[in-house]
């Protein structure tokens, strides 16, 4: 009986990780130079977020906002390339 509660949680816990990945390895195409450039440009603040979470556009929504938070810590701004692979892979993993 033990058991079956403990799996219930597992399954549980797992199905509202609220697309919020906890291990890197979950996200699609994780070995592509993009999702390379995703993980290391957008996990410095937070923990990734799963393509699926928005839709492209909303993806294109959050964009500025976060480059206006990495200029508010005085970190490197996106770079015109960095921007480019980090939509483009947002863009064939959205939902
Ligand atoms: C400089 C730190 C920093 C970096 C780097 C960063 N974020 Fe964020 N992110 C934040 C903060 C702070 C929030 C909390 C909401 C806010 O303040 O806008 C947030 C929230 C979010 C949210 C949730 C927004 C919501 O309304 O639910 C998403 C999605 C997100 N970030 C995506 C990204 C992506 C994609 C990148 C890479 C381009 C990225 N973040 C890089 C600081 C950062």
């Amino acid at each position: 009986m033990k058991n079956i509660l403990a799996l219930t949680a597992v399954i549980f816990m797992t199905a509202c990780s609220g697309g919020v990945t906890r291990s890197v390895t979950s996200l699609p195409d994780i070995s592509s130079t993009q999702a390379k450039t995703y993980v290391t440009r957008c996990g410095g603040c937070h923990a990734v977020p799963h393509p699926q979470r928005l839709s492209f556009q909303g993806w294109k929504n959050v964009l500025p906002v976060m480059e206006q938070r990495m200029r508010e810590r005085s970190m490197t701004v996106l770079s015109h390339a960095d921007k480019q692979a980090i939509l483009a892979y947002l863009k064939t993993h959205s939902r």
